[in-house]
C-alpha cells in the first residue's frame, strides 16, 4: 500500500503546527476564535503538500516550505470560508461541522475570511520565511495575482456569474484553472521562483501546477455528483440544482471520468521528467482520483 497518507499527515501536522504558533502569539483578540475555527477544521493540507513534494525536486528548505505552505492554506481556507456564504454556494456544513457563518454568523464570516487572506501576507513577509528580500518578493506578488481577479477570485466570481448559462467545455476548463488552478500553479511555481529560475523553465511548474488544480476540481465535482456527506464533510448533490459549470454537468459523470484519467496521465508524464525526485509529488497527483468518497 503507499505511504502517502502518513507523508500527507506529517505535513499537516507540521503545517498545523506553525499556524497554531501564529495564534499562540495573539490572545484575547476577538476574531480569532473564528479564524481558528475556520482554519483548524480538519482540511487535508494537500496545496502545503503538494509545495512541499515539488520543493523535494528542487532540495528546498522544508522549513521554508512548511511556512509557505501555511500561508497558502490560510489563503485557501478564507476561499472555503466565503465560498458557503449565502451570496456564493449557500453550503451549511464544511470538513464536518457547520460552515462559520452558521457557526457564528455572515459578518463575521466576510471578516474571518479577509483576516485569513491578509495573515497569509504577513506569513510571506515575516521572519519565518528565510528567503533574500527580492525572492520573497516575487513570491508575493505572484501569490496576489494568482488569489486576485485574474486568479481564484475571478474564477469564483465566473462560477457563480455563469451559473444556469450555457457555456463551452474550454470556459469550464479556463474558470476552473482559475478558482482552483491558480493557488495549485503557486504551489508548484514556488520552488523555481526560490530557485530564480527563468520564466521559461518556471512556466513548466505554473502548467504543471494549473492542471494538478483543473483535475483537483474535476475531482471534487465528481465528488459532488458521486459522494457521501458523511464522508467528505461538505453537502453533495448540490452542483446540479445550483447550475453549476461543470464538466460532470455538461458532459455527464463518465465521460467526466475518462477525461480526468486523461488528464492525470499528462501530469504523470510532465512530472517524470523531473525523476526519481519527482516520485512523492507524483504519488499526490495519485492521490487526487483515488481518495475515498
Ligand atoms: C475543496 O478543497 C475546495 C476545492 C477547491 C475543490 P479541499 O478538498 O482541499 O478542502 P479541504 O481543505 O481538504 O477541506
Ligand atoms: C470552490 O469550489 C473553489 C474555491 C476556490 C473555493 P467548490 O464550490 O466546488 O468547493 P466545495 O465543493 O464547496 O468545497
Ligand atoms: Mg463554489
Ligand atoms: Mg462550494
Ligand atoms: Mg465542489
Amino acid at each position: 500500500m503507499s505511504d502517502f497518507p502518513v507523508k500527507l499527515n506529517t505535513i499537516a501536522t507540521d503545517t498545523n503546527f506553525f499556524l497554531k504558533k501564529i495564534f499562540k502569539k495573539n490572545k484575547n483578540l476577538h476574531l480569532l476564535e473564528p479564524m481558528k475555527y475556520g482554519l483548524f477544521s480538519g482540511g487535508k493540507r494537500f496545496r502545503s503538500c503538494v509545495i512541499v513534494n515539488t520543493g523535494k525536486i528542487f532540495n528546498i528548505n522544508y522549513n521554508n516550505l512548511i511556512a509557505i505552505g501555511a500561508a497558502v492554506e490560510c489563503i485557501h481556507s478564507y476561499s472555503l470560508i466565503h465560498d458557503d456564504l449565502p451570496a456564493m454556494d449557500d453550503d451549511d456544513l464544511r470538513r464536518g461541522k457547520l460552515a462559520t457563518h452558521k457557526k457564528f454568523n455572515e459578518y463575521t464570516a466576510i471578516l474571518t475570511g479577509n483576516s485569513l487572506l491578509t495573515l497569509a501576507f504577513e506569513i510571506m513577509s515575516g521572519n519565518n520565511l528565510k528567503l533574500p528580500a527580492k525572492i520573497k518578493n516575487e513570491l508575493i506578488k505572484i501569490l496576489c495575482i494568482y488569489s486576485g481577479y485574474i486568479g481564484l477570485a475571478g474564477g469564483q466570481y465566473l462560477d457563480l456569474t455563469l451559473e444556469n448559462k450555457k457555456i463551452s467545455k474550454n470556459k469550464i476548463i479556463e474558470i476552473q484553472k482559475n478558482k482552483t488552478g491558480k493557488l495549485f500553479a503557486f504551489c508548484c511555481e514556488t520552488s523555481a521562483i526560490i530557485k530564480n529560475y527563468s520564466l521559461k523553465k518556471r512556466k513548466n511548474l505554473k502548467e504543471i501546477g494549473l492542471d494538478i488544480g483543473l483535475l483537483f476540481q474535476v475531482a471534487d465535482d465528481l465528488i459532488d455528483f458521486a459522494g457521501n456527506s458523511k464522508i467528505v464533510g461538505k453537502p453533495t448533490q448540490t452542483d446540479k440544482s445550483k447550475g453549476k459549470q461543470t464538466l460532470v454537468n455538461l458532459i455527464g459523470y463518465h465521460e467526466t471520468i475518462k477525461f480526468a484519467e486523461n488528464l492525470e496521465k499528462k501530469i504523470i508524464n510532465k512530472i517524470k521528467k523531473y525523476g526519481i525526485k519527482g516520485n512523492d509529488l507524483l504519488q499526490s497527483v495519485k492521490f487526487i482520483l483515488n481518495r475515498e468518497f
